[in-house]
């Protein structure tokens, strides 16, 4: 249940709270950080030290509480603008997923999996008009940092080592752009993380209750939430977002400053499967459904948006994730795996003819083959959307012929499945090691790898696993009761990584 709760004297005590807090990780990242004097602008020679970049911008110090501002008066637009009706039901189990295929989905038809009555639609529909002009209207101005540009992630608990992996995997790339880390609450602000460890890689903590729960009548919000508010709380003008399991593996700066991002202003990538949105989504947020060979579903690991030129974009985002677990999600996905917020950008987006670039390459899997010859997937490729970009606008499609055009360069590997925690990756899956007890690498062999990334980027992945792993065995609060998590990856490391250098050299 959602609940509309009153808080009073809390509000100046937390408020206070969030300013010491961003006071401090302002005065931390001036302190820890290192920036590398001759350096700079140089790109990365493949050599996997991390560097570190310079600290975020310190100026705009009442952002705090200009977001909590406009976050109190904003929050009660999405509040009363609740869809007044039951939840749509779902019908059997839900949908079952298609892989997206624009040829063979020609003629295809979206399934009605969703029971409601025309009274609960209309329902929806108009509840949905009304936050949308309330919002055109009156909604307050989106604050952000002019001119900033950043990465902003969500993250806590079990998913910081994982994290910390992702973050050297950033720097790697040679970007120096800030990251601001959004904890659910204080209970998961490790101060040896937020204060040292994340500030030396121009990387800070924000806790997202200081801001939910600064105003008057805080919005319950459940962490599977959290990825939109993420977005619209951040400081930056420009966002890339990015889960905590996902390795930005390309310079992000340059997607910033390349199309389709600067003509759109928004750019999302596929899921494996086509859509399953109701048409009645479509029906209730006035557009005509868009056919379903249009393009895939999405796979929100990974989004940029700009918060100066999709405010309203955020904003209508935000209100199909907070009436999203009742309403939205199951519009959205009818039950298809992975039913949650994936859906809900582009669907804002489209419903304001806001522009956007979904990439259409479609996204890989990489992963390993087992004894018996099986192929296991271990993570998820995901494109430079510049190269599909200049092929969409050149009309060729990879879709269509893969034959046309080379691959786009790869941007992401989002390993979500099995996650890359150092403490976890060699032990609870068996990704690492043979049936015959054999260890072995988790994305395939070297080589292939190698034509892939153009470099042995799972190497470098294991260079990071064993600096978190090793060097950072006894930070995480995660990680209090475990043992022996460097003892393991250097078994692996010289069972594997080191047999094969000594091959190869
Ligand atoms: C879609 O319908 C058209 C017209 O009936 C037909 O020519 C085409 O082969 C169909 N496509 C698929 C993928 O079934
Ligand atoms: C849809 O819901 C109504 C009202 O709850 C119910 O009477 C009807 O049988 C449902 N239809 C299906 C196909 O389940
Ligand atoms: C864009 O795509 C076209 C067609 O494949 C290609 O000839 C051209 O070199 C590409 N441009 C860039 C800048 O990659
Ligand atoms: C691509 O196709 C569209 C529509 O058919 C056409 O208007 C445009 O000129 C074509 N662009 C190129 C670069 O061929
Ligand atoms: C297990 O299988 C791999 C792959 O065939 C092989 O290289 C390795 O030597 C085997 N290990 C043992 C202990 O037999």
């Amino acid at each position: 249940m959602r609940s509309y709760r009153r808080v009073t004297v809390q509000v100046s005590i937390t408020l206070l709270f969030f300013f010491l807090s961003y006071q401090l990780i302002s005065r931390y990242s001036t302190v820890v950080y290192r920036p590398i004097g001759s350096d700079h602008g140089k790109t990365n020679t493949g050599v996997s030290t991390p560097t570190a970049a310079p600290p975020a911008p310190t100026t705009d110090r009442d952002y705090p509480q200009r977001i909590v501002a406009f976050w109190d008066s904003f929050s009660k637009i999405v509040f009363s603008n609740r869809p007044k009706c039951p939840a749509p039901k779902k019908l059997n189990e839900g949908a079952t997923t298609v892989g997206y295929n624009p040829l063979a989905l020609e003629n295809a038809t979206r399934p009605h999996l969703i029971n409601m009555s025309r009274v609960d639609v209309e329902e929806m529909k108009a509840a949905h008009t009304e936050f949308v002009s309330r919002m055109v209207d009156s909604a307050p101005k989106l604050p952000y940092r002019a001119g900033t540009r950043g990465l902003v992630t969500t993250a806590g608990g079990p998913y910081m080592p994982t994290l910390v992996v992702s973050l050297r995997m950033l720097r790697l790339t040679g970007s120096r752009l800030p990251v601001e880390v959004f904890l659910a609450s204080h209970s998961e602000f490790e101060p040896r993380l937020c204060d040292h460890i994340l500030p030396s890689l121009n990387a800070r903590c924000v806790v997202l209750s200081d801001i939910l729960e600064a105003v008057p009548e805080p919005l319950e919000i459940e962490k599977y939430q959290f990825k939109v508010f993420a977005m619209l709380f951040s400081s930056f003008e420009d966002i890339l977002f990015f889960d905590a399991d996902n390795m930005v593996i390309y310079k992000p700066e340059e997607l910033f400053n390349s199309e389709p991002y600067v003509s759109t202003g928004m750019v999302t990538w596929p899921d494996f499967w086509a859509s399953t949105a109701s048409d009645l989504f479509y029906e209730i947020t006035s557009q005509p459904p868009p056919p379903l060979s249009a393009r895939a579903s999405t796979e929100s690991g990974q989004v940029l948006i700009s918060k100066k030129s999709h405010a309203t974009t955020l904003f209508l985002a935000v209100y199909y994730n907070y009436w999203g677990p009742e309403h939205y999600y199951p519009l959205l996905s009818q039950g298809a795996p992975g039913e949650g917020d994936k859906e809900t950008f582009i669907a804002a987006a489209m419903a304001l003819n806001a522009p956007f670039y979904s990439v259409k390459e479609r996204v890989s899997a990489i992963g390993y083959k087992d004894l018996e010859g099986e192929w296991h997937g271990t993570a998820m490729v995901q494109y430079h959307p510049f190269d599909d970009y200049n092929l969409t606008k050149h009309n060729l499609s990879r879709l269509v012929d893969e034959s046309v055009a080379p691959t786009p360069r790869r941007a992401f590997v989002h390993a979500n499945f099995p996650k890359v925690n150092p403490s976890t990756i060699l032990t609870d899956k068996a990704v690492t090691k043979y049936s015959n007890g054999t260890r072995h690498r988790m994305w395939g062999p070297r080589e292939d790898t190698i034509e892939k990334f153009g470099k042995d980027l799972e190497k470098d992945v294991w260079e990071q696993v064993m600096y978190v792993g090793c060097d950072l065995e006894h930070e995480f609060a995660s990680w209090r009761l475990k043992k022996g998590i460097c003892d393991e990856i250097k078994v692996f490391w010289k069972e594997v990584l080191e047999k094969e250098e000594r091959r190869h050299s």
